[in-house]
């Protein structure tokens, strides 16, 4: 399985997905990692490890993911021969050119159990709302924000004492194994 990676942060998904792969626990390889941020940390992890690398170029807009940059960034992905598009940590709505280009094929991790808390923040979302349980879901992606069929989910506790610093450290270590267990796992089907 050809992996190509989206992220716009620190890419501690990405990472998670290539310890499981040299764990052998993960049948696939990352052949490209994309950003849309110049300084993003994802890209230097990926550099380090010899994958190749490129920016998006959203054309000066600050959150849009502008057509051309979706047509370009699905033409990359596909001349590097990536199988599957993995959005990890990725903050811009893919749409129909880059959706179209991979279609069923672009999954992402989000940091609740959706449809509960879509959108930005989830965990302080969890917190507001005083739930004892959150999550992480990975999904296919479609055309809405956070709604595509769910693949996996993990359920996290929310304890009494959490601030919304420990309870986004305690789901992200649900993300990192539940990520690559989500592509094994559509992996197998494919
Ligand atoms: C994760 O919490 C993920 O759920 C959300 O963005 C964050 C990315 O973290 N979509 P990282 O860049 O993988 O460390």
């Amino acid at each position: 399985m050809v992996l190509g990676i989206l992220g716009s942060g620190s890419g501690s998904n990405m990472q998670a997905i290539l310890d499981a792969i040299d764990s052998g626990s993960l049948d696939a390889r990352i052949a490209l990692v994309l950003s849309d941020q110049p300084d993003a940390f994802i890209l230097e992890r990926a550099r380090k490890r010899g994958i190749e690398t490129g920016l998006i170029d959203c054309r000066g807009f600050k959150t849009r993911f502008p057509d051309e940059a979706q047509l370009e960034t699905a033409e990359r992905l596909r001349a590097a021969g990536v199988e599957l598009v993995c959005l990890a940590g990725f903050l811009r709505l893919v749409k129909r050119p880059l959706l179209d280009a991979f279609p069923r094929r672009i999954l992402n991790i989000h940091p609740s159990l959706l449809p509960a808390f879509p959108g930005l923040e989830s965990w302080k979302q969890a917190l507001a709302a005083g739930v004892p349980e959150t999550g992480c879901t990975v999904h296919f992606v479609d055309e809405g924000m956070d709604t595509g069929p769910v693949i996996l989910q993990e359920a996290v506790p929310v304890l009494p004492d959490d601030s919304a610093e420990s309870l986004h450290a305690r789901i992200q270590l649900a993300e990192h194994r539940l990520y690559p267990a989500a592509i094994a796992r559509v992996a197998a089907g494919f």
